[in-house]
């Protein structure tokens, strides 16, 4: 998929989705379904690393994960979160940080919020790095809104919240995140724009929806109550490695079909890296 797909997709009976992903093995799993775009989210903070917020990301830590999706995601579009405080240090810095996005493969960026940083996000998109925006409850603003809450919630905010969807649009932005906000408030977005919506925890009227990987698959803490759950993968994950630690304790594994070593030209070698080498 590519930025102008993008587009095309708006259209009724046609939904985009939009997954995360931080490392190559599920990213390569997002490249082998159906799913329209791979975003690498500043959530790795929270879901890769265990910290609290997303406050923790940087843009080194955005490039590496970046980089590790890029080497599955090859025919999808690629966006990198632009992370906290990347585009309120200036121009300089944002430009720093959409420029190791891009060379880790990123193909467009998301950005959160607009108000102070119209101009840098107008700079980046007339720079050729298409730019997807992202409003509602941007989670770097986590400690100004005072929690996790649903904003637009009252008329004043959600006029707010239209007329600044309407200007990342005249910007330049390809599509915009809408994430917790009240769903007849992301309609009326999503209607009053031409470019797509994709929505989170913003009800089902917008032209898409993104989800944490980790969340949709179930493996990462509890999500909060917008989220489906498509798999239980803690519960399965623990059940596979509680096999494994019984098998390894009762000595059933290994058996002799997993034969620790392997005869070849006269040298011992372990089959993994007779496997790995070929
Ligand atoms: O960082 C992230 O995962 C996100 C999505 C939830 C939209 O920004």
């Amino acid at each position: 998929m590519k930025i102008t797909d993008f587009y095309n997709y708006r259209k009724p009976g046609r939904k985009i989705s939009m997954v995360t992903a931080y490392d190559y093995t599920l990213a390569a799993l997002a490249a082998e379904s159906g799913v329209d775009c791979v975003l690498v989210g500043d959530s790795l903070a929270m879901v890769m690393h265990g910290h609290p917020s997303t406050l923790a990301a940087t843009a080194d830590l955005m490039a590496l994960h970046t980089a590790a999706v890029a080497r599955a995601v090859t025919d999808r579009l690629l966006v990198g979160d632009m992370p906290f405080l990347s585009v309120r240090k200036g121009l300089g810095p944002a430009m720093d940080a959409v420029e190791k996005l891009s060379r880790a493969g990123a193909q467009a960026v998301k950005i959160e919020g607009l108000d102070g940083h119209g101009g840098i996000i107008s700079h980046i998109i007339k720079s050729g790095i298409p730019v997807m925006g992202h409003l509602g409850l941007t989670p770097q603003s986590v400690n100004g809104f005072g929690g996790y809450r649903t904003q637009g919630k009252d008329r004043a905010a959600a006029e707010k919240l239209a007329a600044e969807a309407l200007e990342l649009e005249r910007l330049g932005c390809f599509a915009l995140v809408l994430e917790c906000v009240p769903a007849a408030l992301a309609e009326r977005v999503t209607a009053l724009l031409k470019i797509p919506v994709i929505g989170i925890g913003a009800g089902p009227h917008t032209d898409g929806q993104v989800l944490v990987m980790q969340d949709l698959l179930g493996l990462y803490g509890e999500p909060p109550s917008f989220v489906k759950k498509y798999l239980d993968g803690r519960r399965l994950v623990v059940e596979a490695l509680n096999a494994f630690d019984g098998e390894v304790k009762d000595s059933v594994f290994p058996e002799a079909k997993n034969g620790n070593t392997e005869k070849r030209g006269g040298v011992e070698e372990a089959p993994y890296k007779l496997a790995v080498r070929g």
